[in-house]
Parts: structure tokens; C-alpha cells; sequence
């Protein structure tokens, strides 16, 4: 049976407290009338309704029955990016797989050794997924090209352009986000090759079954050379209401919150349910559930947790209490059967903050605390970190050229406007974060109903994917 739907209303309160929010009156007028710009139309056909079609079509292809899932390298993913390489040939892209299960798709310009500019997004999902979440900056990235390809306006771009549509970005199989953008940056460590999933399978492996024999080697020549890559943007929907609240179809980006995850694993002593008394009981589900609600007090009031003159300066701790966010979405108990006290509960923690000091101060004191509870509760446990990212900022110059370009696409659609466009923060994780290790980055978010995403109610409308194509194409007509 689906849970009941979060209250958009209840979250965005949140959200806006814990992001800045700030409107930047933007300067530039471009449009492509008066930009001597002869494109003599705006592409719906292109940007709207084939991109919207192929999103319905790409959410079409799952691992399951009846909701959307594919992750890593799983039959669906392969199916969806095989799909995608399709699209990426329609758009007059030359293509390639590379050994992490990227799609790539590129075109050389005027100057094949100019620094390219890369355009990306993900292909993975998570479980019981709306079809936006990556598709929609993989797909308004090929509308953009195509309509530059139908035009003959494509192969004379002044540097190459890359689109990416990356393996891994939610890391729901390996718990390791960024798989894929990752290894395209640099920063993906050999070891990462025998991590596992849940069923044992190692890294390493789900390549081999995909016929891709991966080496160390190979996993450090797929980093590209930062001198031949001049920047990197990213499209994706804004997984927040703030967009909606605006009444705007697109915003720019100005950072993206830092994230850890870790796995926690209690071991207690499995028994019958109906027979051991409770003073005897080393329970770890019950310690499972003090570890979670400690969490969540130590989220919501991090100041009665931390104290100013330890371990977290006072300006860390307001920073913590504005944006710390976390979540225990996966739980899973063995032997799990009514009448067994379990013998073992293992969950995850997904924690954010746009402070990496403040999360490391988190961690220390969750870890800490958590630890002391299963010494009180005779059980043993294990925290391991699967996955950190630093907080990253976006670069000033790529963010105002990208603001223009989504500028002018409304003002395109719209008509003359008269209003400010948003600038937020993101408390989602993107490729972009894996990528800013690589070049410079840019982001472009695009209006969500309700903020909702992560769920089947992740929606978009048909009018602002059309937004989000017209912005990349503005972009690329005007800055390459
Ligand atoms: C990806 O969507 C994430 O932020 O976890
Ligand atoms: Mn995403
Ligand atoms: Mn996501």
C-alpha cells in the first residue's frame, strides 16, 4: 500500500528556513529577437513536446512492476541508456559507454582541442521515483543540441559540447552516490571497486555482468584532463517549492548542501518473543528506535547538543540550525518475523547541512551519543560512513551567464517580464558536486508541483520543460 503524500506546505516552511533564499533583478535583457539571433521560433515541437514525450518514456522503463526504479547498471538502466544514446545520435552526437556505465554524447564544434563544456544529469532513480529527477537535464540538454543540430547550427559551435547522462547520482544500490560522475572527475578511489550491495555483490562485479572488465587502471583513466573541460552545467528540477512560491519556471543555483551517510548496525541477542522476560532482553530494535529518536532531536535543536565554547563556534551552530537536515529512510531487521526479538536492526542516516565543520561536529556527537546508548542497552554496534560530499558553490560567472539564459527563455515565452529571478540553495545532492572537483559548475533549477519529488507525484509542467530546454539552448547560443 503507497504511505500517504508529505504536506508540500509542511516541508517548504522548513526549506525556507534552512536555505537561503535571495532574488538577484537581472541586468541582461537577451532575447532572441533583438539578440540578431535568427532562430526564428521557440521548438515546441522540440523542446516541449518530443522532451516531454521521452520523459514519459524514459519513466516508463523500471526494474519493477507498477513503479519507477532503476538503479545502478540494473537491466532497466541499461535499457533506459541505450535509449538515451539513441536520442543522443538523434541529436547529432557521437556516443560512447564508458566503463562506469556513463552514456556519453559529443560534438566536437569549430575547435575539437578547445575546452569542452560538459551538460549533465542521471539516469538513475530511486525506488517508487518520479520521471523527472535527472531525466530532465539528460533530455532538455539533447532537446537544446537538437534543435542547434536541425538548424545546422551545431558542428560550428566554438568549443565541443558534452552531454553526460551519469550511471549514479542517489546511490541506492552502493550507497555511494556519484558512482559515475565521480570516476568522470577523478575522485572515485580504486577501493571503491569492492564495495557492496545489498546482496554481496561487489562493484567490481556488476560491471563484469554488464561485460565491462574494469581494472584500477581503467577506473583512473576515466578522469578527464581539467585543462580540456571549461565548465560544467546541470539542469535539474528544484525538488523544493520555492520555484512554485515564485511563480517562476526557472532559478539559479548557488551552492549545494554537503552530505553524509552512514550505516548503523545493531547486533543484539535474537530471541523467542514470547518467552524472554524484558528485564532480560538485549534488544536492538529497541535501541535502533532511542538511536533514531536521538537523531532527530539532535537535527532539530542541534544548539542543545553541541555546545559554543567545544567543539562548534557560535556561527557553525546557527548555520547547523538553519539547514541541518536528517533522515533514517531504510531500516531492516534479521530475522524479521513477529514472534522473534530481532538479532539484528541495520538503518541508514542520510544527514546534509550546508556547513561541512558543523556535519563533522554532528557526526562526532550523534556518533558518540549513539554509541553510549548500546553500551547502556548491552548491544553492539557499528557505524560506518558509505558516502561524504562537501557543500559546494557554484561558480559566480557560470551562474549569472546560465541566470540570463533562463532570462530570456521565459522572457521568449512570456513576453515582456517584469519580475526577479530566484536564486536558491540546494539541500538535494547533484552530480554537480562529484563534478566540481573536475571544472567549474553551474546549475539550473526548474519548477516542481508542490516541491514534491522523490515520489510518483514528482511533476513538471509540460511549459517549463519547455523553459529548460530554450535556457540551455539560450546559453549555448550565446556562450559558445
Ligand atoms: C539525490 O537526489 C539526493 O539528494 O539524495
Ligand atoms: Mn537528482
Ligand atoms: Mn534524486
Amino acid at each position: 500500500m503507497r504511505m500517504p503524500l508529505p504536506k508540500p506546505f509542511s516541508y517548504s516552511i522548513l526549506l525556507l528556513l534552512l536555505f537561503s533564499f535571495l532574488s538577484t533583478t537581472i541586468s541582461t535583457s537577451f532575447d532572441f529577437q533583438s539578440s540578431g539571433n535568427d532562430l526564428k521560433d521557440v521548438y515546441p515541437e522540440i523542446l516541449r513536446d518530443e522532451a516531454v514525450a521521452r520523459l514519459q518514456q524514459l519513466g516508463q522503463i523500471s526494474d519493477a512492476e507498477g513503479y519507477l526504479e532503476r538503479t545502478f547498471l540494473s537491466s532497466a538502466s541499461v535499457k533506459a541508456g541505450n535509449l538515451i544514446r539513441g536520442w543522443m545520435e538523434d541529436a547529432g552526437l557521437r556516443t560512447w559507454v564508458d566503463s562506469l556505465g556513463n552514456i556519453h554524447g559529443r560534438v566536437e564544434g569549430r575547435n575539437a582541442s578547445a575546452e569542452a563544456l560538459i551538460i549533465g544529469s542521471h539516469l538513475d532513480t530511486v525506488v517508487d521515483a518520479g520521471i523527472f529527477d535527472g531525466s530532465l537535464g539528460i533530455i532538455s540538454a539533447l532537446a537544446a543540441l537538437k534543435v542547434l543540430h536541425v538548424n545546422g547550427k551545431l558542428r560550428t559551435r566554438k568549443r565541443p559540447v558534452e552531454v553526460i547522462a551519469f550511471s549514479d547520482e542517489e546511490g541506492v544500490r552502493f550507497q555511494s552516490t556519484f558512482l559515475g560522475s565521480a570516476a568522470v572527475a577523478g575522485i572515485l578511489p580504486a577501493s571503491a571497486l569492492q564495495i557492496t550491495d545489498k546482496r554481496g555483490i561487489t562493484l567490481q562485479d556488476v560491471l563484469k555482468e554488464n561485460s565491462i572488465d574494469i581494472t584500477e587502471e581503467h577506473l583512473l583513466q576515466l578522469k578527464y584532463d581539467p585543462e580540456s573541460v571549461w565548465g560544467y552545467v546541470e539542469v535539474h528540477i528544484e525538488q523544493g517549492p520555492v520555484l512554485e512560491w515564485a511563480g517562476f519556471p526557472l532559478g539559479a543555483v548557488n551552492g549545494i548542501a554537503g552530505q553524509t551517510r552512514l550505516q548503523v548496525k545493531v547486533r543484539g541477542s535474537q530471541g523467542h518473543a514470547g518467552t524472554v522476560p524484558m528485564s532480560m532482553r538485549q534488544d536492538p530494535m529497541a535501541a535502533a528506535a532511542e538511536m533514531i529518536v536521538l537523531l532527530e532531536s539532535l537535527c532539530k535543536h542541534p544548539k542543545n547538543f553541541l555546545s559554543y565554547d567545544g567543539n562548534c563556534k557560535s556561527s557553525i551552530l546557527e548555520s547547523l540550525s538553519n539547514s541541518l537536515v536528517c533522515t533514517v529512510g531504510e531500516i531492516s531487521t534479521w530475522p524479521s518475523a513477529s514472534n522473534v526479538i530481532p538479532g539484528q536492526v541495520t538503518f541508514t542516516v542520510d544527514l546534509r547541512t550546508i556547513d561541512d565543520t558543523g556535519r563533522e561536529a554532528v557526526i562526532y556527537e550523534l556518533s558518540s551519543r549513539m554509541y553510549q546508548i548500546c553500551d547502556r542497552r548491552s548491544v553492539s554496534c557499528t557505524i560506518d560512513r558509505k558516502h561524504d560530499a562537501n557543500a559546494v558553490i557554484c561558480d559566480s560567472e557560470l551562474s549569472s551567464q546560465l541566470k540570463s539564459a533562463a532570462f530570456a527563455a521565459v522572457k521568449r515565452m512570456r513576453g515582456e517580464i517584469h519580475t526577479e529571478l530566484p536564486v536558491l540553495m540546494s539541500g538535494a545532492g547533484h552530480d554537480a558536486m562529484a563534478i566540481s572537483h573536475l571544472t567549474k559548475v553551474g546549475m539550473l533549477f526548474v519548477r516542481c508541483r508542490g516541491g514534491v519529488s522523490h515520489s510518483p507525484a514528482e511533476h513538471v509542467l509540460d511549459e517549463d520543460v519547455w523553459a529548460s530546454g530554450l535556457a540551455l539552448l539560450a546559453f549555448i547560443e550565446t556562450q559558445l
